[in-house]
């Protein structure tokens, strides 16, 4: 039995050095440490040992039984971390991590947040009103004659006949003034919608900034005064500006401010920009204001042209092209 036992080892040595994956180690474990494996029949074939040479052989039996079971172990454990370093190979942490695009402003977002910035200095609130509108607060609340142009089907987007996409801003002036007595002095930013043909200088959608001022003693000299102010910090100091006579049905006296606008290698020009004057008293009557009491001033400006003119844009399309190669220039 002692010659057997000392046999099995020269054997398990053998096939162990023949062991080079994890199928031949599984053969080996099945050869010599499984159930049926040689080993346990060992144990087996040990019951008929005679008594005085039991402690011997049991002491061998356990050497070989520890042994056989140590090797395979501690091969067993080599394969294990053979196998996961070469996983750990697949991930290279020097590798540049995955870029996540975070988005940005639109240039018109952060040009409205501009203005609103330089108007609240001047103590203004923001207040927004709704792109679909009645007829009445777009147009008939604000002075329109019923035969006024800007109300025909060509300027206007029509849904029925009393409610259309808004055409400025000004409705939301006609809201504010219902709800709220005065004092006021009010920002309203928004889209506004006119069906004009699309060309590089005008689109169907663009956007305004509503200003409104109602008081006890307002003066055109203020309005001037306020909208000077502001284009010297939106475009800087040396802005050249003008304020040329106007109409709009809602205001009277009216104006409009046009900037200087001179494009490199280009020939100057005036640009428009706003437009402007003294609340129409027929205005406040529309929405229960006494025309005796108080006076306001109003202005609405366009935000695409001053943000084409800062920003040295000359077509308005690309405003709305969505073409991230021209959003992430600014
Ligand atoms: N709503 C006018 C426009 O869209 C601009 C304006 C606003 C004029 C307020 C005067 C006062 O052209």
């Amino acid at each position: 039995m002692l010659s057997k036992i000392s046999e099995t080892r020269k054997l398990f040595e053998e096939d162990l050095s023949k062991v080079n994956d994890l199928k031949s180690l599984e053969e080996l474990r099945l050869k010599y440490l499984s159930r049926k494996g040689i080993v346990p029949q060992l144990f087996d074939d040990f019951k008929n040992v005679s008594k005085d040479e039991k402690k011997n052989v049991g002491l061998a039996l356990n050497e070989l039984k520890i042994f056989t079971q140590n090797q395979f172990d501690s091969i067993k454990e080599k394969f294990d971390s053979l196998s996961k370093s070469s996983n750990d190979s697949e991930l290279d942490i020097s590798l540049p991590g995955r870029q996540y695009q975070i988005g940005s402003k639109h240039l018109i977002t952060q040009t409205i947040d501009e203005i609103k910035e330089i108007f609240k200095g001047l103590g203004f609130s923001v207040y927004e009103g709704p792109e679909l509108e009645s007829d009445y607060n777009n147009f008939g609340a604000l002075n329109f004659p019923d035969d006024h142009p800007a109300r025909d089907m060509q300027d206007t987007f029509f849904i029925n006949k009393n409610f259309l996409l808004r055409t400025h801003t000004s409705p939301v002036q006609v809201r504010l003034m219902e709800q709220k007595k005065p004092p006021i002095r009010a920002l309203m930013p928004g889209k506004v919608f006119r069906n004009e043909a699309i060309s590089a200088k005008s689109y169907c959608l663009f956007h305004q900034i509503e200003g409104l001022v109602v008081d006890t003693d307002i003066t055109f000299a203020e309005l001037k005064g306020t909208l000077v102010g502001f284009v010297k910090q939106f475009f800087g100091q040396d802005v050249v500006y003008r304020f040329r006579a106007s109409f709009f049905p809602f205001t009277e006296p009216s104006a409009e401010m046009d900037i200087w606008w001179q494009p490199k290698g280009k020939e100057g020009r005036w640009l428009e920009i706003l437009g402007c004057g003294m609340v129409d008293p027929n205005v406040l009557i529309n929405v229960g204001i006494d025309p005796e009491k108080y006076i306001g001033y109003a202005f609405g400006m366009g935000i695409e042209r001053p943000a084409m003119r800062k920003y040295g844009i000359d077509d308005i399309r690309i405003l709305f092209d969505s073409d991230i190669r021209f959003l992430r220039q600014f």
